[in-house]
């Protein structure tokens, strides 16, 4: 297809997606293109599409690399079976475009999580972790590595039947093996924060920098920030990641041996996935816990019951407020060829910045998760629009009144 056959397509609420999907609503987005919820009309049931990113002002080489990631995100997802991973039920070409049709879960991310809450709890935490590794130890079995582990990347179901159930989701940049990989080294696409030193110096992502991933995922779920702190400079911060020096946690508890194996600077020191998720629940859950017992079970608190945070009715800032994310994915990166440990074997002392706990919502923002919490999830309209509509019509009836007086 050609720059001038390619249009912008209007998409919305009930377009017809292939001539099956009815869009409903946007589930989320991030850099690779928008998350809907969908009805497949010819199965009778609800489904997750993502739209990639439009394709319309690309040169036809890079809609060319937009549409082949997305198809490879499709194929490899699909070749999993794992409990723990969102389910890849087809992919739809519409006007050339691939969409990705995904298993729906209703849920929240693990970033959105910790938007409610500044920590969770180490044993909280671990359950995450062995689901997820669970999911990814099979991935490492079929040769796929996923790339951009991160709390935004790990779904919890917030209501319903799976409620508590925990799925990692977004191979958008993962690889399987004997694909064609870019021959650029020089360059890197991922979440600086997630990085494992070695991919932030430069070497190809593997199963062990997946790893290290997800211990710097998990980490900053317990710790309240990325084993590296944040930085708005992601340049600064992939020296930082390169140099392999993480902030000694102190909230990990249990899980903090697990979690300091998984952050080995040095790659071959690390545990694979498989002992990695054997280490979580034998630390932080059960001395004589096995991954049977936790596959396909919700994850608890200690007293038993799904974490309130998990529920839908504990509020979550969305993207439009300040998103405890720390980092999207970033297409493209240079990577750090000097500073790293190959050149320095003794890491420099880092002096992390104050963490900025997140500020006390004021009382406009406790009305706008308020009216977001009743509305949101039925209209894509944001809580602002709704409020500026609902103070001009009472603005309205008093000048009524005032009149008729
Ligand atoms: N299968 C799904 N069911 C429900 N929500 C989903 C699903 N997949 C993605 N989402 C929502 O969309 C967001 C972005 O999805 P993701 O696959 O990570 O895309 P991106 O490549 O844009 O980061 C997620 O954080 C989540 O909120
Ligand atoms: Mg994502």
């Amino acid at each position: 297809m050609t720059d001038q056959q390619r249009t912008v397509r209007v998409v919305g609420p009930d377009y017809l997606l292939a001539g099956r999907y009815r869009l409903a609503y946007k589930l989320g987005g991030g850099g690779m293109g928008a998350v809907w919820l969908a009805q497949d009309t010819l199965m009778g049931r609800k489904v997750a599409v993502k739209q990639v990113t439009s394709t319309a002002h690309l040169s036809d080489a890079a809609a060319r690399e937009v549409r082949n990631r997305a198809m490879r995100e499709g194929r490899i997802a699909a070749r999993l079976t794992s409990l723990h991973a969102i389910a890849m039920h087809d992919v739809a070409i519409e006007d050339g475009e691939p969409w990705l049709v995904m298993e729906y879960m209703p849920s929240r991310s693990l970033a959105q999580a910790l938007n409610s809450t500044e920590f969770l709890q180490p044993y909280e935490v671990a359950q995450v972790g062995a689901q997820v590794a669970d999911a990814l130890t099979e991935a490492h079995e079929a040769g796929i590595v996923h790339r951009d582990i991160k709390p935004g990347n790990i779904l919890i179901a917030d209501r319903g039947r799976t409620l508590g159930i925990v799925k990692i989701s977004d191979f958008g940049i993962s690889r399987a093996k004997g694909d064609v990989e870019e021959s650029d080294s020089s360059v890197i696409t991922g979440t600086p924060a997630y990085f494992a030193p070695e991919v932030a110096r430069g070497q190809d992502p593997t199963e062990a920098s997946d790893v290290f991933s997800l211990g710097a995922t998990l980490y900053t779920a317990t710790e309240g920030r990325p084993p590296f702190d944040i930085d708005q400079d992601s340049i600064a911060l992939l020296h930082r990641v390169a140099r392999g020096q993480i902030i000694r946690p102190t909230r990990s508890g249990d899980l903090t041996p697990a979690l300091l194996h998984m952050l080995e600077p040095d790659h071959t020191r690390r545990p694979t996935m498989a002992q990695a998720r054997d280490e979580i629940i034998r630390a932080a859950i059960s001395s004589r816990g096995h991954i049977a017992n936790l596959r396909g079970v919700p994850i608890t608190s200690s007293d038993g019951t799904v974490p309130a945070w998990a529920h839908r009715s504990t509020p979550v800032a969305e993207t439009r407020r300040p998103s405890r994310e720390f980092g999207n994915t970033i297409a493209g990166l240079p990577a750090v060829r000097s500073g790293g440990l190959s050149d320095d074997q003794t890491p420099k002392p880092y002096a992390p910045p104050a963490f900025d706990p997140p500020k006390k919502k004021n009382p406009l923002e406790v009305v706008l998760d308020r009216i977001d919490d009743v509305v949101g999830d039925k209209v894509d309209i944001s809580p602002e629009v709704i409020l500026a509509v609902l103070v001009a019509v009472g603005v309205l009836l008093i000048v009524l009144i005032i009149a008729i007086l």
